[in-house]
């Protein structure tokens, strides 16, 4: 329960912060992250360097809300059993890099 509050403050404070999401993550540490756990799978299944799949036209993710619960998806898929705190790093570094979404 406390688990499930603290990750719904978290995403209302990111939508409150201003005109960028994710501020309490890290860009460098989100991206490292992601270079040793996602892109390889990423790259295999859709080609280059791992990165189409986020700038795909018909890309899953629409909203910041909805990248939070894709990295928490995959997360959980592969067991890698991060953080909220850790999924921000994430949140910010693919949001500033690919998705772009303001709020
Ligand atoms: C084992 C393979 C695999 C790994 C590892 C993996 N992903 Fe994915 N991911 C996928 C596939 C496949 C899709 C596309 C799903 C679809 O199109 O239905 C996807 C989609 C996504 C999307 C949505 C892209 C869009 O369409 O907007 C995001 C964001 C994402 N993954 C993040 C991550 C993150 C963060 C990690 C590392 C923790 C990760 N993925 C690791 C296979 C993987």
């Amino acid at each position: 329960m406390s688990r499930l509050l603290l990750s719904f403050s978290l995403i209302l404070i990111s939508y409150t912060a201003g005109a960028e999401p994710f501020t309490e993550g890290d860009f460098s540490i989100g991206k490292s992250m992601v270079e040793k756990h996602c892109i390889a799978c990423h790259a295999e299944r859709f080609g280059g360097d791992g990165s189409a799949i986020y700038t795909r036209e018909n890309r899953l993710v629409k909203s910041s809300r909805g990248l939070l619960a894709q990295i928490r998806n995959c997360n959980t898929m592969l067991d890698l059993k991060w953080f909220e705190d850790e999924e921000l790093h994430v949140a910010n570094y693919l949001n500033k890099t690919y998705y772009k979404f303001e709020k």
